[in-house]
């Protein structure tokens, strides 16, 4: 008897802890949000995953525009347990920056929390708070602010010289000209010396930095999967792409310390004014509201460098290839430089505001190219959107490839038509939110106004002295 009752007992804590497994899983992998009839609309989902499968595509900003072009530009997604929602048109991003900017200010989830770019230590990913706040005053003052613009000019004009002058023997040899890699030279150089004056291109540290940058970008996509990813599938043992991505990260670590290293070494023979100065005394902790570790320091360096790289270098080669399989856009925009800038000179960064043609082309290759196609965000609150509810911690997922062809806000949204940006209509706010390379709101780009610098002179360089 007693040992039918330990046999009983033995089946009924089998049977307690069974259930409470499936329990523990059915609440974990199939829990939906509170109010999901108050949800914006789903695609069909599978059990267990979700959506999962969506984010294996090789273009995901393709399939996320299919399947907004099927199922609507407003859509809630779900891996795992966790939600998303994906936005594709202009008009629905429009009035989540205008209402909802503050709430939607943080990157959201880190990810691979030890990688130098988009990992725990950056900027791109902090929260919105006194960190990214400080951080961001830091960055003004030490590079992209008028005042440390105006200090780098020089730097500027050397560099557009030398890029010149570099594509010109390359022509007089007859040697072919990779323009990605020209543009991705310039913006190194030009970005390492204002950041830390000529000791940056000791080495050969523009190339090594570039190669890193080109590695990072293949992997954009896989860190974009990790980040959105990795909570849900962390929990159940696998950090997708950790190693490759790590393995990138630690050498550009690596390459970033033995040059800020140099740096240090060679301080006395600076001016005390350079970007690195500033970032290195607030490092040590002085006069800082907060202090930053060397981790801070390089992780910005990192994403500064690979912001502004591949970025720019990308756009400058999307510029070159649409200007040059369209005749007339060549022709009107030589005519354009000629006009204002003459034949005796190269083009400077102060000719820029008087060239509007040029900074149209630049414009519209950035709509139908743009180098970042999806832009994440984190509801930091639950919100109502159209009618919708939204729970707090959501991840938004704005396609800015697909609002920046969106059919309902663009005219010919397929075509290269650089002439679209020179009316007046493109200045209205609402406009203004459907064109996203630079992302918008809080969030947005601090470099925009660097990086039409660089693309404007290098197309303008390119322009003016070949064929
Ligand atoms: C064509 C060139 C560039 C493009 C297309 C571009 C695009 C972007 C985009 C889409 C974002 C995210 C914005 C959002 O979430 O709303 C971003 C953020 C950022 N970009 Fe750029 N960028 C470019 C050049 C630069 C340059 C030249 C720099 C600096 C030297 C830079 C530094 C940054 C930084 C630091 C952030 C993070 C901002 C934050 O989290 O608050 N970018 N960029």
């Amino acid at each position: 008897m007693a040992n039918v009752d330990y046999q009983n007992s033995f089946i009924l804590i089998l049977l307690v802890c069974l259930f409470s497994t499936f329990f523990f899983l059915f609440v974990y992998f199939f829990k939906k949000p509170n109010n999901v009839s108050d949800l914006p609309p789903s695609p069909p989902s599978f059990p267990i995953i979700g959506h999962l499968h969506l984010f294996f595509s090789t273009s995901l900003h393709k399939s996320f525009q299919n399947l907004a072009s099927k199922y609507g530009p407003f859509l809630h997604l779900r891996v795992f347990s966790l939600p998303f929602v994906l936005v594709s048109s202009a008009s629905i991003t429009y009035k989540i920056f205008k209402d909802h900017d503050v709430n939607i200010s943080s990157h959201g989830p880190v990810g691979l929390d030890d990688c130098l770019v988009f990992g725990s230590s950056g900027f791109i990913t902090a929260p919105y708070g006194d960190y990214w706040k400080f951080m961001k005053k830091l960055m003004t003052i030490s590079v992209l602010g008028h005042q440390a613009m105006q200090r780098s000019q020089g730097v500027r004009v050397v560099e557009v010289e030398r890029f010149y002058r570099n594509l010109f023997d390359k022509a007089m040899k007859k040697e072919s000209v990779e323009i990605g890699e020209e543009a991705t030279g310039l913006v190194m150089s030009i970005l390492g010396k204002m950041c830390m004056g000529r000791c940056f291109s000791e080495d050969n540290n523009e190339e090594k930095v570039s190669k890193i940058n080109a590695e990072f970008a293949a992997l954009t996509q896989k860190i974009f999967l990790a980040r959105m990813l990795c909570t849900p599938l962390e929990k159940i043992g696998i950090s997708p792409f950790k190693k490759e991505v790590m393995d990138a990260s630690n050498r550009y670590e690596e390459l970033l310390e033995s040059i800020i290293v140099k740096y240090e070494e060679k301080v006395d023979e600076n001016d005390g004014n350079e970007g690195m100065d500033i970032l290195l005394a607030a490092c040590r902790g002085e006069n800082a509201e907060c202090k930053i570790t060397r981790k801070n320091l390089k992780a910005l360096l990192a994403e500064l460098f690979f912001g502004a790289g591949d970025t720019s270098s990308t756009t400058t080669r999307w510029a070159m290839a649409e200007i040059i399989n369209n005749p007339m856009i060549f022709e009107r925009l030589r005519e354009e430089i000629d006009s204002v800038v003459g034949k005796t000179r190269l083009i400077q960064e102060t000719d820029l505001p008087k060239l509007p043609y040029l900074e149209a082309v630049i414009k519209e290759s950035l709509r139908l190219h743009p180098p970042g196609v999806l832009l994440p965000r984190q509801f930091e609150q639950g919100c109502k959107i159209r009618g919708f509810y939204i729970p707090k911690g959501t991840t938004l997922v704005i396609n800015a490839y697909a609002v920046m062809r969106d059919p309902d806000a663009w005219k010919d949204p397929d075509e290269f038509k650089p002439e679209r940006f020179l009316g007046q209509e493109e200045e209205k706010k609402e406009n203004v939110l459907k064109f996203l390379p630079f992302g918008a709101g809080r969030r947005g780009c601090p470099g925009s106004n660097l990086s039409y610098i660089f693309i404007g002179t290098a197309i303008g360089v390119m322009e003016q002295c070949f064929d």
